[in-house]
């Protein structure tokens, strides 16, 4: 996922491209770079990390009119200077969104170009300089693109000695933005509302032709397309919400996505996991590290890798851990896991690890964060920019992607074999039909939301999974909520339960279904209002007010599918309190201290 910005006009262009570019960071931001015309030639600057890096190494009133921008999420080479965009082949400049599929073969067939980059950007730049040199007419060759092209694409062009701005579409969001003074291109809204609120939408295979005071769009045959100018009625904000209400919800939306961004490449096939994988077999014991929903997801891990994996694992707070005793084993890896990848006592775990000479691996979101480039092996989620302070689609990554080290575990122990990829597969799909009907959900939250004391009950993998559900009810909805050991309440805190507290226990595994059930048993004989979250019809009917359904998958697929129902259950409950979803009050998403 990366960000493109273009302007053409009357009007100077830095500054508006790197604006609209700020407003685009949400779709990647480990590199930026812009290209721009000046006295006819194209200047390309670009810079690893954030766009504020660029934005201090340009000069925002240079004397330009016509330039394209790009923000960066890495798919193919990594995050560096070079592999930045914008591309220049011969005489033509792009910005790139998307994957092109086919690159090594078209870099075989264009064996004529030399290569700077990784990027298969790269290639597309070189394969529209030679078919430009073959007849100047860039109308007739954006029409023919796409029979040389695989794979998704959003691309601003440049030519040369042309005063025009070029953009095609395929697969990756591309619109048209138009003002008085001049005319844009971008990947979202976003990046134009500080100018104008009237765009173009521009559907697959559909491209334009962008001059100083006029845009011609071409539809998919190549005719001149009369589009519907369309108006954009809210802020910035709002359009990066993509119409949903909270950035929260969005991102809960987004998991399907994501979560097979993350798995597809370790599950395509058994040599590819392997490779990947490759050295985490030699490992005794492993010690996974994080904070907050980042040490939840350790203990999933734990009870995954464990029963799949037989390695023993630990898991630990950060903030203890740094300033504990440690006894390590010969081969003791140290796991690291992060969302922000800048997490103080997190970074500080890692940097400690290193100087006690031990093994790093680290499982983070942001490329090119202080953990990534610290950590001896990094695993990166591809959960894109998480917005909302409460992590959602980065907590379910983060679990797929230990259920990935276990799964790699379990295979080369032979307790596990690759027909359980199918299952993988299916997952998107799983969750967007959950998605798809959140009546459950919300009829749980409207039960509880008045409440001030909630407890989550859960054994093994399914108690690690409350302890996440706990603190996602709790962060954004300010309700007081517990997670305990479904066999734990009894000894002592099972005091706290009179009629009506909600108690929401996860059942999900088999081996301890009838315990968790007794201990549910339990709670309902002193009043509390039970909802279970399971994969199995429960036959007694005596033991819940409200059940909640989820498919049955093997626990290395489908743990994920309880927490997308307790992600909900806590977004509507802090809807229904009317609470600051986004935001709740005293946290930070990015905890930079200790
Ligand atoms: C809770 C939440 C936090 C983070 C924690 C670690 O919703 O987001 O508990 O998980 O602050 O942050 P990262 O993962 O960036 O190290």
């Amino acid at each position: 996922m990366c960000g493109i910005v273009g302007y053409i006009g009357k009007e100077k262009c830095i500054s508006k491209i790197i604006s609209g570019l700020e407003s685009l960071e949400y779709r990647g931001y480990d590199s930026a770079g812009i290209a721009y015309v000046k006295n006819n030639t194209v200047i390309i600057k670009k810079e690893q990390g954030r766009i504020a890096n660029l934005k201090e190494n340009i000069n925002l009133e240079e004397e330009s009119y016509m330039g394209i921008g790009h923000t960066r999420w890495a798919t193919h080479g990594k995050p560096c200077q070079i592999n930045s965009h914008p591309h220049k082949v011969g005489k033509v400049t792009v910005v790139h969104n998307g994957i092109i599929e086919n690159y090594e073969s078209l870099k075989k067939e264009l064996s004529e170009y030399e290569w700077v980059s990784e990027t298969d950007s790269e290639v597309v730049a070189a394969l529209i300089d030679k078919l430009y040199r073959e007849d100047n007419d860039m109308v007739k060759l954006l029409s023919k693109l796409k029979d040389y092209l695989v794979g998704s694409y959003a691309l601003g062009i440049i030519i040369d000695g042309d005063d025009k701005l070029y953009a095609i579409r395929k697969d990756s969001p591309l619109i048209i933005g138009v003002s008085e003074n001049g005319n844009f291109i971008a990947s979202d809204v976003p990046a134009i509302l500080e100018y104008t609120n009237l765009y173009y939408l521009i559907l697959n295979d559909e491209y334009a032709v962008l001059s100083r005071d006029d845009v011609v769009i071409y539809d998919k045959d190549g005719n001149i397309s009369t589009k519907n100018l369309l108006t954009f009625e809210g802020n910035r904000e709002a359009a990066m919400k993509n119409g949903y209400e909270h950035f929260m919800l969005k991102e809960i939306y987004e998991q399907p996505k994501v979560i097979m961004d993350t798995i597809k490449e370790y599950i395509s096939d058994l040599d590819t996991l392997k490779e990947k994988m490759s050295g985490l077999e030699k490992y005794e014991e492993i010690d996974i590290v994080g904070c907050g929903s980042a040490y939840h997801v350790g203990l999933v891990g734990k009870s995954l890798i464990e029963k799949y994996g037989h390695v023993r694992v630990n898991v630990d707070i950060a903030s203890e851990y740094r300033y504990s005793d440690h006894i390590y084993k010969k081969n003791h890896l140290i796991l690291v896991i992060s969302q922000s990848g800048e997490t103080a006592d997190t970074l500080a775990v890692l940097r400690k690890a290193k100087e006690d000479g031990i093994d790093t691996l680290a499982i983070v979101n942001v490329v090119g964060s202080s953990i990534a480039r610290e950590a001896d092996r990094v695993l990166y989620i591809k959960a894109g920019v998480e917005i909302a302070v409460a992590t959602t689609k980065a907590y379910s990554c983060q679990l797929m992607m230990l259920s990935m080290i276990a799964l790699y575990l379990g295979i080369i122990n032979g307790m596990l074999n690759e027909s359980i990829f199918e299952e993988y597969k299916k997952l998107d799909k799983i969750i967007t039909d959950i998605l798809n009907d959140t009546s459950d959900t919300k009829s749980v939250a409207e039960i509880i939301y008045k409440n001030k004391d909630i407890f989550f009950l859960g054994r093994k993998l399914d108690y690690a999974l409350s302890m996440e559900a706990s603190l996602k009810l709790k962060e954004v909805s300010y309700l007081h909520s517990e997670a305990y050991a479904a066999g734990e309440l009894k000894h002592g805190t099972i005091s706290l339960i009179e009629t009506g507290t909600p108690v929401i226990s996860l059942i999900t595994e088999d081996d301890i279904r009838l315990k968790t059930l007794s201990n549910v048993k339990e709670v309902c004989a002193r009043g509390a209002l039970s909802v279970i979250i399971t994969n199995e019809e429960v036959l007694d009917k005596e033991v819940y007010d409200k059940l909640i359904l989820i498919p049955k998958l093997h626990d290395l697929v489908g743990s994920v599918l309880v927490i997308i129902k307790c992600q909900l259950i806590a977004y509507y409950v802090a809807k229904l309190n009317g609470c600051d979803i986004d935001k709740p009050r005293n946290l930070a998403k990015s905890v930079t201290v200790e």
